[in-house]
């Protein structure tokens, strides 16, 4: 698709620039001052607003299929129309090997169920829950294939890796040069909270905080940076919700290992007295929200550079799923969010002064661009690379509702936030799929893109 985005002002990582946006065939041909469109370009007037890179939301879960049975309410369809509705152009979900299936088969079929309906780009990380069978020598074939990241979960049944394949995982990965992403949470310290609540008699939805203390992370977080130190793999820990996980992180990285890691917009915005309220499944997801010093501490380890992306761990369920469970161990987890992604972090971010323009841009888009090996067709707006964009209106204000989001989990735990700042425009390859409320791509219009390596930093 052609476009030629005039007279905007481009961010990237590094800075700001007043320059116009020629996209010829899907790709950026060219940034500059007054660009001349050729024949035939449509032009999309963008003055007195923001052109970012597209959004890269590093961590979704999309269709995904609960441990208890239950569905995600947004498929790869809904789910990336309504990230598309957001700013975001790349997303980055999950392929989960079957007992007993191979990864790479695993892998090729998440990528045709996501093919045949997905509205943005994307990519893929493997889950490995063991080593079984054939699954070390897959690595190598998979990374052939356009996935070099895998995750791995300290808790989970069925999903909690062992700690013979762990270590036999991360040499491969050491090997390799592919990263190993974790969901970290000490699963003694899991089981023992739960044990005694249970004997409590302390099993409602209000207590799921309680139910996953915040040491579970801090101490899965040291013990998986003590492993990975023996063999200098490059590690990255999802959804980082604690202080006490910041600073094992910010410890690791100043002795010079190459640690990295992600937090969600929950965490740095929402607190547990939430799990008090009559509605409190709506805000139970895995980590469970923290406190106040716990938001404070995410937003100076995202200044610091302790902490390198943002992404949203979407995976959406319907109020009358959420609650159709009992208790705080049944409700299925998880929240919609990829589409609030960028709202609340310029809002909450860049409009209040937490984070600079750059700052954002590398957060949500430059930096998970690199890290996940899809930079620079990912995560810049420069010659050569994806014609993928967002264009913020930084005067826009927006009360969020799920009235007005597209989401079919039909509710937002940010319900109410007044945001100020607000895409207006989505660009994906040169083509416009969101424009000023409305979705406007196609079923089936996002492509799988092959990471290759990522790189630290
Ligand atoms: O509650 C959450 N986060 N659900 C998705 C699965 C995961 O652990 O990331
Ligand atoms: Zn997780
Ligand atoms: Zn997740």
């Amino acid at each position: 698709m052609h476009l030629l985005i005039r007279g905007g002002t481009v961010v990237d990582e590094k800075g700001l620039n007043e320059a116009d946006v020629l996209i010829i065939g899907g790709k950026v041909t060219e940034v500059g001052r007054r660009l001349v469109a050729p024949q035939g370009v449509e032009i999309l007037d963008a003055s007195g607003k923001f052109v970012l890179p597209g959004i890269i939301d590093a961590h979704t879960h999309f269709g995904m299929k609960s441990r208890n049975g239950i569905i995600t309410a947004d498929d790869f369809y809904r789910g990336s129309a309504s990230a598309a509705c957001g700013g975001v152009t790349t997303v980055i979900d999950y392929a989960e090997p079957l007992p007993g299936q191979s990864l790479k088969e695993a892998a090729k079929q998440r990528r045709l169920e996501a093919e045949s309906s997905i509205a943005v780009d994307f990519s893929l990380h493997v889950v490995i829950p063991d080593l079984d069978g054939d699954r070390a020598s897959e690595l190598e074939a998979l990374l052939h294939y356009g996935i070099s990241s895998y995750k791995v979960f300290t808790t989970y049944e069925g999903l909690q890796i062992k700690d013979r394949d762990l270590r036999r995982l991360l040499q491969l990965a050491r090997e390799l040069n592919t990263l190993v992403t974790v969901h970290a949470e000490d699963d003694q310290v899991l089981q023992d909270a739960r044990h005694r609540l249970i004997q409590q008699a302390r099993v409602s939805p209000g207590y799921h905080a309680a139910s996953r203390p915040a040491e579970a992370e801090g101490r899965a977080v040291e013990s998986m940076i003590r492993l990975a130190d023996e063999t200098g793999v490059l590690i990255y820990f999802v959804h980082i919700s604690t202080g006490a996980g910041c600073r094992a992180i910010g410890r690791a990285r100043a002795a010079g290992q190459r640690v990295l890691g992600e937090t969600c917009p929950h965490y740095l915005l929402l607190t547990e007295e939430l799990y008090q309220r009559p509605d409190a499944q709506k805000y139970i997801m895995c980590p469970p929200l923290r406190k106040a010093e716990d938001n404070w501490m995410l937003w100076e380890s995202l200044q610091s550079g302790v902490l390198q992306v943002v992404a949203t761990d979407h995976c959406a369920y319907t109020w009358d799923q959420k609650r159709s469970a009992r208790t705080c161990f049944e409700t299925p987890p998880g929240i919609p969010g990829s589409e609030t992604l960028l709202p609340l972090l310029y809002s909450e971010g860049v409009a209040r002064g937490r984070l600079t323009l750059p700052q954002l841009v590398a957060l949500l888009s430059a930096n998970p661009a690199r890290i996940f090996g899809l930079y620079p067709r990912k995560g810049g707006l420069a010659p050569g690379s994806d014609g993928d964009a967002v264009i913020l209106d930084p005067r826009k204000e927006v009360v969020l509702s799920a009235k007005n989001l597209h989401s079919a989990a039909g509710y937002t735990p940010f319900e109410g936030w007044r945001v100020q700042g607000y895409p207006e425009t989505t660009i994906l390859r040169g083509k416009i799929v969101y424009h000023r409320g409305y979705f406007t791509g196609i079923q089936g219009g996002g492509r799988f893109v092959a990471a290759g390596l990522g790189s630290s930093f």
